[in-house]
This record gives C-alpha cells, sequence and structure tokens, in this order.
C-alpha cells in the first residue's frame, strides 16, 4: 500500500492517506503533549516504542473477538489501519480513581471504583476535551443510541482482556482512554492503546508506569513504557 498525502498532524501521531481509500498509514512521533498542548516534549524512542506496544495489544483485542482498525505494522513508527469515520467522544473506564475524577469529586486516589466507571468526553483540543453525556452526544449527533451503546459494551470488554494481561504482569490498570470510529456501518476501535493513553500502576509499589511521569516531571518516561512491554511480553528487541 502507498503512503500518499498528509491528512492530519495529531499532538502524538501523523496521519497519511493511502492509493486505497479503505486505509490509512499512522505515523507514531516521538512527540509527547500533555495538559492541553501546554506542555510539550520530543521522547527519544516513544514512537517506536508505542507502536510495537499498540500493535501487540490490538492483536490481543483481535485474539477476544474486538474488531480493531489495526491491520498491519509497516515499519517501526508506521502502521497500516482501517481508514474510520472517527466518532469524536472518548470513552473513558476507570477501575480505580485518578486522574480528573480526583480533582473532580475530591476522591482519594487510588480508590477502587466497584463496578469501574464508564465516561464519554468531546474530543476537542480547544475546549479542553469537556465531559459530556450520552444525551448530549446523541442530541448533537456525534453517534447514534445504538453505537454508544455498542461502545460502552467494548469499552468494558476491553477492560476485562486488559486488566488481565496487566495484573499478569502484577500492574493495575487503573483507567484508559478508546477511540472508536465506523468502518462500512460496523463501529471498529481505532487510534492506540499505549501508556499514553491509559494510568497502570505497579501492583506493589503503585509506582506509576504510563504518562503521569510525564505529566508529573517524574522522569523515565519511555523506561516505563519499555518496564511495561517487557512484563507483558512484548518483543522491543529489534527497534
Ligand atoms: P490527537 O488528534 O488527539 O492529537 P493523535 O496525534 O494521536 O491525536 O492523532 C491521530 C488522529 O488520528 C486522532 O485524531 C485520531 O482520532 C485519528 N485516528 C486514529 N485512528 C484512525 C483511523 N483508523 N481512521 C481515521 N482516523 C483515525
Ligand atoms: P483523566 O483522568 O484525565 O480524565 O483521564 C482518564 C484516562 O483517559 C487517563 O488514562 C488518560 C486518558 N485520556 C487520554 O488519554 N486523553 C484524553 O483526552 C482523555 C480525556 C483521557
Amino acid at each position: 500500500m502507498l503512503k500518499q498525502a498528509l491528512l492530519y498532524t495529531g499532538k502524538a501521531k501523523s496521519v497519511y492517506e493511502t492509493d486505497d481509500p479503505d486505509h490509512l498509514i499512522l505515523v507514531f512521533r516521538d512527540d509527547a503533549s500533555a495538559f492541553n498542548g501546554e506542555k510539550i516534549a520530543q521522547l527519544d524512542r516513544k514512537g517506536k516504542v508505542n507502536n510495537r506496544f499498540n500493535a501487540f495489544i490490538m492483536q490481543k483485542l483481535a485474539d477476544a473477538g474486538i474488531e480493531t482498525h489495526f491491520e498491519k505494522l509497516l515499519t517501526p513508527t508506521e502502521v497500516l489501519v482501517k481508514k474510520l469515520k472517527m466518532i469524536p467522544v472518548e470513552c473513558v473506564v476507570r477501575n480505580y480513581a485518578a486522574g480528573s475524577l480526583c480533582r473532580r469529586l475530591g476522591v482519594e486516589e487510588g480508590k477502587e471504583l466497584n463496578p469501574p466507571t464508564f465516561e464519554l468526553f468531546f474530543k476537542d483540543d480547544a475546549l479542553g476535551d469537556p465531559m459530556v453525556n450520552e444525551s448530549q452526544a446523541i442530541a448533537l449527533d456525534w453517534a447514534t443510541a445504538e453505537q454508544l451503546a455498542q461502545m460502552k459494551e467494548l469499552t468494558y470488554k476491553v477492560n476485562d482482556v486488559l486488566s488481565k494481561i496487566f495484573a499478569d504482569g502484577n500492574m493495575m490498570l487503573v483507567d484508559f482512554k478508546l477511540e472508536f470510529g465506523v468502518f462500512h456501518d460496523r463501529i471498529v476501535l481505532g487510534d492506540e492503546f499505549s501508556p499514553d493513553g491509559c494510568r497502570l500502576w505497579d501492583k506493589d509499589t503503585k509506582k506509576k508506569l504510563d504518562k503521569d511521569r510525564f505529566r508529573q516531571g517524574l522522569g523515565g518516561v519511555v523506561e516505563a513504557y519499555e518496564e511495561v512491554a517487557a512484563r507483558i511480553g512484548v518483543d522491543l528487541s529489534d527497534i
């Protein structure tokens, strides 16, 4: 498949058209951003590590019967994906309290959430990705009630599959964000799953192994991502 025009430059990935209207190429860059683009840095190897990490996770999800956009790795930083019509809401599941939930509700970080919560955020940088509810998403024509129900069910299924994988690596999947899109009338998981879009803590020490290391200036960001990869069996030996 041939890489063609640059369609979009995001905060961490660039999106290219291909000669096939049903496929795109995503390029994982080394850029890191937080707080709505206020904090920006280049983190050596992040693009390669996240591309390989995401491919591993997408394969595990496909094995569990969840349809994803992932087709194949092309180069260390490039992946071929199905071209989705993205739904502009981010689906967040939380197993433990952290981040915006603690700030909003005054809850102590680390409190177990039973059952896990499900939240929607409007994907809009200019507005700072505000939280929205289902009725707003439907009324604003971002998604149908049926699509939202499917996204919620799929996000909880992803939580079951991935919580187990990370638990086997002695980690807690604290929370994560997913993005979905439509491909020939089907809801398909898009974007990426990597330590950039989730929170992962060591089960014993509660050491943060995710993008909070960047947000909070803790250092060792890509090293932590590599540690997570090693713990769950992602092979990074050739990149
Ligand atoms: P952001 O847009 O939040 O800065 P990225 O830098 O990760 O994020 O850019 C990747 C963009 O590509 C995102 O806007 C995402 O919604 C979009 N995207 C991810 N997967 C697909 C896909 N399969 N089809 C179309 N767009 C996609
Ligand atoms: P939050 O605590 O900031 O609401 O984030 C919850 C989880 O979702 C956390 O793992 C980070 C992830 N997330 C993103 O990666 N991008 C986003 O735009 C949002 C809203 C959340």
